[in-house]
Formats: structure tokens, sequence, C-alpha cells
């Protein structure tokens, strides 16, 4: 089925409703005249009888007819039928079929107006009266308005009328549809506007200003619609252009190295140092792959894969103590505070801490201490995770969680620091769980906070 325009469909309603008011007002114009036209008959023919019921009166019968011929020859509209007792005339200018008509009906003593319809398809408004003696014989009067007396003047209104109702229905068309085209100019040039935000032009928006109050609001949801996806659109190319990046790095070193082994022969020693170095980059390439699987996975995740009752105090004990080592390392100490239940996913819930608390140890100067704090209010719980150390820059701050971001590029990749995925990682894990990491830095040190909600 064609969807009908809505140009057409808002013409096509003014053009009806013009038409139905302007049939109504018709419709109730004629009725008012049909009434007036009837009383007016209705009066005329009284008039006319009190007239001859004065003549017939006052006037002596012999000259009675000739009287009643100078009074009402010179009424057309009238047909006027006088005539004896027994029935021969007197006076008459009816036709002969309402005379025959007449003939079957009996005279009544009350002025009482009556409708006939006669065989002939005429219908007369009459009065048929038995007028009583006053002087000489009994008489009666038949006094007839012909039903076609005012058709003429209601044949040229109801003309009329239909040339008004026309004139409307085109009127009010030609006008509405040009009203409407004029209303619905700015959605065009709305879809104008839109037609030129491609790719390459993300950052243009379509003009709010221009657009009429009706469409400014959506106009305005585009705009912030647009700003979004330029958001995400230019945070997915940063991602590929990192990713490569990220990937080129190691697989250039393996080359390198092994040109450089391939080079000319050498002892097995050599080999086994080159294969050595072959394979921890190819350990870390293997890694950032697997982070890149598990962040896909963790940030697709609509419902978690398992919750179970996580005792997040026994957790943390465990990471402390496989962290110990290298702790120990760095010369800083683990401790932890509180203890809360949490319902969750284990392993992630794991794997998040675990991320949080080796950056802290990682960033955490000679004989520090790395705070882990549980507790829980307000139907969630939160684990923080505190280091001393420099503050990190604000500006720095919202970028932390995104992919491959390391606020200090340009230590390079140092052996044992990570490709800037691990709090990206924590981040879709906590927002899987439906709830959120912060991170506060201060000179004293830094803060990240891991918020969960407890079921
Ligand atoms: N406790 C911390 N103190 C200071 N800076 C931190 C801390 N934790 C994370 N950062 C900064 O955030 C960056 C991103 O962290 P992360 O996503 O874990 O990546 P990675 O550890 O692989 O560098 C780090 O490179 C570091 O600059
Ligand atoms: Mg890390």
């Amino acid at each position: 089925m064609r969807r009908r325009s809505t140009v057409w469909r808002l013409t096509a309603l003014l053009a009806t409703i013009s038409v139905l008011v302007m049939a109504v007002l018709g419709i109730a114009i004629d009725q008012a005249v049909r009434h007036n036209f009837n009383a007016l008959d209705r009066a005329e023919l009284e008039n006319k009888a009190a007239l001859i019921s004065d003549m017939v009166a006052t006037v002596a019968p012999q000259q009675l007819g000739e009287r009643l011929g100078e009074a009402l020859g010179h009424h057309p509209d009238i047909a006027f039928w006088i005539s004896d007792a027994d029935g021969s005339t007197v006076f008459s200018t009816a036709p002969a079929a309402l005379l025959e008509y007449a003939g079957q009906q009996s005279p009544t003593a009350q002025r009482r107006q009556q409708v006939w319809r006669l065989p002939d398809g005429n219908h007369y408004r009459v009065l048929y009266l038995r007028q009583p003696p006053t002087q000489g014989a009994p008489l009666r009067l038949l006094l007839a308005i012909d039903g076609a007396r005012h058709a003429p003047f209601l044949r040229g209104f109801h003309q009329l009328l239909a040339a008004c109702i026309v004139l409307a229905a085109v009127a009010s068309s030609l006008l509405g549809g040009y009203v409407v085209r004029r209303t619905l100019r700015p959605l065009q040039s709305l879809a104008d506007e839109a037609r030129q935000i491609t790719t390459e032009h993300l950052d243009r928006r379509l003009s709010v200003a221009a657009a009429p109050a009706e469409l400014d609001h959506l106009a305005q949801t585009l705009n912030s619609m647009l700003a979004r996806l330029q958001n995400d659109f230019v945070r997915l190319s940063e991602f590929s252009a990192d990713l490569s990046h990220e990937l080129r790095t190691p697989i250039t070193n393996l080359l390198t190295q092994v040109h450089v082994v391939l080079a000319q022969p050498r002892d097995n020693a050599a080999y086994r140092d080159a294969l050595g170095s072959c394979a921890e980059e190819m350990q870390r390439l293997s890694r950032i792959i697997a982070d890149m699987l598990y962040l896909a996975q963790a940030e697709t995740v609509d419902a978690l894969p398992t919750r179970e009752r996580v005792a997040l105090g026994s957790l943390v004990d465990v990471l402390l103590e496989f962290y110990g080592l290298l702790a120990e390392d760095k010369q800083v100490q683990l401790r932890r505070d509180g203890d809360a239940e949490l319902q969750g996913n284990r392993l992630m819930i794991h794997r998040a801490v675990a991320n949080l608390l080796s950056n802290a140890i990682q960033h955490c100067p000679p004989g520090g201490v790395v705070q882990v704090r549980i507790g829980s209010s307000d139907g969630r719980c939160s684990i923080e995770v505190s280091n001393p150390g420099p503050q990190i820059a604000a500006d720095a701050l919202p970028r932390l969680f995104d992919r491959f971001y390391r606020a200090d590029r340009s230590r390079g990749r140092g052996h044992g620091e990570g490709a800037g995925l691990g709090l990206a990682i924590t981040r879709a894990i906590a927002q899987a769980h439906g709830g959120q990491v912060q991170v506060a830095s201060t000179a004293q040190g830094t803060t990240f906070s891991l918020l969960l909600p407890l079921a």
C-alpha cells in the first residue's frame, strides 16, 4: 500500500471540513427559508379569507361575483373558488384539476388549513370553508396557494449553494495545500541538512534556530544523538589506530630479532636466547589479544554468566597472598580493612580487583603501603585500593579507563607493564555487575574505588 503524503491528507481534510460546514449551513438556511415561506403563505391565506368573508357579508349577492373579480382577479399566486351551497360557481380562478379534487372533499366550518396533494402531482396549501349565511344563501370558499410557488427561488438558492460548496472546496484545497506545504518546508530543509552529515562531516549539526517550535525538540534530540555518535565514532577510530599500533610494535620486534639471528650462522646458545626473547614478545602479544577478547565479552554481556555469593575479604586475601612476593620485591606493604559479601561473578571480581592491586603496587614508591578497604552501605559495597605516589593529572583522570591509555606513555613499555587494558577491563566488569569504578588522586596518593551493588 502506498503511503499518502501528509500534504494530501491535510488538504483533503480541510476540503472535506469546508464542504461539510457549507452543506450544514446551506441546509439550515434552506429550512429557515421554507419555514418563513410557509408562515407567509399561511398569513396570506388568512388575510384573503377574511377579506372574502367581509365582502360576502357586505356586498349584495347579485354583485358579489363582479366585486370578487375586482378584488381577487390580480392574484395569480392564489387560486380562488367561491360557489353556492349547491355547487354552482360564483367566482373562480382555480384550475380544473383543483376543482375536481375539491369536489371529493367537504368544506369545514373552522378556518383550518390543509395541504392537498392532487393526483397530477401538484400540491396546494388550502383553506376550504363553509361560509355561514349572513345575507342570502351559504357559500363555499376555496383558497389555494400552489406549493410550487417558491420553487424558482429555492432552485436558485440551491444552485448558489452548490456553487458556494464547490468554490469552498476548491479554495480550501488550494489554500490548505499551500499552507501545509509551507508549514512542512522546514522538515524538508532538516532532511537536506541531515543528508549532508556523513562520517567525514560528523561535526555538522541541524540548525535548531531555523526550525519551528514543534520541530525544535526533534532537531535538538537529533543533534544530541549526533554528538553521541560523533564521540563514539572518534573513540572507535582512535581505538583501531591504538590497536594496530599495539600489535605492530611486538610484531616488528619479533621480525627484527628473527632477521638479525638469521643473518649469519650462530651457535646453539644464541638461537636459544633469540627464541627466548621471541617467546616473551609473543606472550605479550597473546596477552593483549586475550585481554581484548575478554574486554569485548565483558562489554557486551547483558547478564553475568553466573552469580554466586562472593566473600570479598577472603577474595582480597588470596590476591594479597598472590602479590606478596612482588610487593616484597618492590618493598611495598599490603593491607586489608573491612569485609563484605555480595552476589556476583567471583572470577570477574577477582580479575577487577587484581588489576587495581597490580597497578597500585606498580605505582607505589618503595616503603609505601597499598591499602585495600572494603565497606558496604546503601545496598552497595565498595572496594577501595589506594597507594601513595605522585598525583595523576586531572585531565588524564577520565581517560584512565580508555583502552590502551597509559598516563605516562613516554616511559615506554618496560617489561611487566601492561598494554593499558587493565582499567578498561575493570570498568567493563563493574558495569556488567551494574556498578562503576571511580578514581581520586591527590598529592598524597591515588585511590581507585570499585562500587558494586550487593545483589
Ligand atoms: N594506582 C595508580 N597510580 C597512578 N597511576 C595509575 C594507577 N593505576 C593506573 N594508573 C595509570 O592508569 C594507566 C592505565 O592503567 P591500566 O589500564 O591498568 O593499564 P596498564 O597497567 O597496562 O598501564 C596506567 O598506565 C597508569 O598511568
Ligand atoms: Mg594495569
